[in-house]
């Protein structure tokens, strides 16, 4: 039977993938406070819905960067997507472009860049990890460029990786056969390893990946390309603040799927003073923890411009490949029809913040 709901795909994928993979996947850092919460506090926000708006079918299509999009979900980079199907990257960016949205490519996804876009039937973003050696990641941009690339998404909250127990317990590393494909022809050093007794990604992050950064890094992107630049993992306004001081052109408030640093704000929290901040000067868009339609609309009502979903994409992966995907991408749409709906909202642009009430401490 078809799941009807993003939970059902979540049941589907942990029958059907590799324990060790799936862990990875699910994980968080430490207790899994922060991963908890982002779920957890979507449930703390209460709808005041309007009645008799004379709806009919609400319109859930809404304009980023100049691109159409089908609904205000976008697909959150995450690596490794060969351990949810063959086809990997390849069919997350069939499925989201079937279903009217952008995918947003990982630096360390398992197919390159460039055969990713060529599966794409529609536009893509490129998440960057700023490598110690800089050239890495600036041969990311070009090619990320060359290949049509519509917007880069510099990832700030990941210096190391936070401490994910489970993958440190099952010595978690890509299988055999599995690489990260954009550096796929280099030295093995700029492969991830496998370490008994530790996780293969977090030696490798903390070996390659820059952990001295400062927002100098986002001047330094912004002169290397002339593609959109959104900041990834925003949780304070004053960090909204320096993101745009920098010339990012949106923030992506995150933490990361509670994956980094464990107890930090949960997203639809930290949420409502990035809006503040921001203040209409740039997108804001926000993920973790968004698996129904009343929680896209909560994010939206708090003035989010948009959101991205991690973990429900893979799960729909791994279930059924690119089909999957736009099916939960279609699961959502349909959910955030109907709470409009209910709600009395016609357009995204009716979503307003008089629509949530929020916990008095937020
Ligand atoms: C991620 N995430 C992530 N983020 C990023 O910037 N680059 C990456 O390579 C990855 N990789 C990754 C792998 C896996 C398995 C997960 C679950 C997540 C974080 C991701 O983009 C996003 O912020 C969260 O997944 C959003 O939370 P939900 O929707 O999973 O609750
Ligand atoms: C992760 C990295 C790769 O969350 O971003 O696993």
């Amino acid at each position: 039977m078809d799941p009807i709901n993003l939970f059902e795909y979540e049941t589907l994928a942990c029958e059907r993938m590799d324990p060790v993979a799936w862990d990875y996947y699910q994980s968080g850092a430490e207790d899994e406070v922060t991963l908890r919460e982002n779920r957890a506090a979507f449930g703390r926000i209460r709808l005041r819905p309007r009645m008799l708006a004379g709806v009919g079918v609400a319109d859930t299509h809404t304009t980023l960067f100049g691109e159409e999009l089908a609904l205000p979900v976008l697909i959150a980079p995450a690596a490794y997507q060969k351990l949810a199907h063959t086809e990997g990257e390849a069919d997350m960016a069939r499925g989201a472009s079937a279903a009217g949205t952008i995918m947003t490519l990982s630096t360390m996804a398992t197919v390159a860049l460039e055969e990713v876009a060529a599966a794409a039937g529609g536009p893509l973003w490129f998440q960057l990890y700023v490598y110690k050696e800089r050239a890495l990641t600036e041969a990311l941009v070009r090619r990320a460029e060359a290949a049509g690339y519509r917007a880069l998404v510099l990832t700030v909250d990941a210096p190391y990786l936070g401490r994910r127990e489970r993958d440190i317990r099952s010595g978690f590393g890509l299988p055999p056969g599995m690489i990260v494909a954009n550096f796929a022809g280099h030295a093995s050093a700029d492969q991830p390893g496998v370490d008994p007794g530790a996780s293969g990604l977090a030696v490798y992050a903390s070996a390659k990946m820059d952990p001295t950064l400062t927002w100098e890094a986002v001047d330094w992107l912004r002169a290397v390309t002339r593609l959109p630049v959104l900041v990834k993992g925003i949780l304070t306004a004053e960090d909204a603040h320096e993101a745009l001081a920098h010339g990012a052109s949106g923030v992506i408030v995150s933490n990361h799927g509670g994956r980094q640093l464990d107890s930090a704000l949960s997203s639809i929290e930290a949420l409502p003073a990035v809006v503040e901040a921001v203040a209409g000067r740039a997108p804001v868009l926000m993920d973790g923890g968004v698996r129904r339609g009343t929680d896209v609309l909560k994010a939206l009502a708090i003035g989010a411009n948009g959101t991205l979903i991690g973990r429900p994409a893979l799960w729909a992966l791994a279930a059924s490949g690119a089909q999957g995907v736009e099916r939960a991408l279609g699961l959502l749409r349909e959910e955030l029809r109907l709470a409009m709906a209910l709600a009395g909202c016609k357009t995204l642009a009716d979503i307003s913040r008089s629509l949530v009430k929020l916990p008095a401490d937020w």
